[in-house]
């Protein structure tokens, strides 16, 4: 299990186990934590399990692929560095402490 720290936009923290090889958005979604919608349940194609990566994680995380970049696009407020689809990144040793913010609201 890797420790992941989800922190909602009102500042509330939810640090939880991830088990390796599920995606930071399952994460979430199996610990109910809000903030993450998931509509399309990971295929990339809703952009509602955005969130802005802490900038001390930015260059560790995987490179986007060219799908994640396009449909950020439609993510609420994205930022070109720290932005993510959560569902497009599976938790692997690395990621152990890795820091996330929920926007405001997704799309
Ligand atoms: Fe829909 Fe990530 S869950 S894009």
């Amino acid at each position: 299990m890797i420790k992941i720290t989800y922190v909602e936009h009102n500042g509330r923290e939810h640090v939880v186990d991830v088990p390796r090889g599920a995606t930071i958005m399952e994460g979430a979604r199996d610990n109910g934590i809000p903030g993450i919608e998931a509509d399309c349940g990971g295929a990339c194609s809703c952009a509602t399990c955005h969130v802005y990566v802490d900038p001390s994680w930015v260059g560790k995380l995987p490179p986007k692929e060219a799908m994640e970049n396009d449909m950020l696009d439609f993510a609420f407020e994205p930022d070109p560095v720290r932005s993510r689809l959560t569902c497009q990144i599976r938790v692997n040793d690395g990621l152990e402490g890795l820091v996330l913010r929920m926007p405001e609201k997704q799309v």
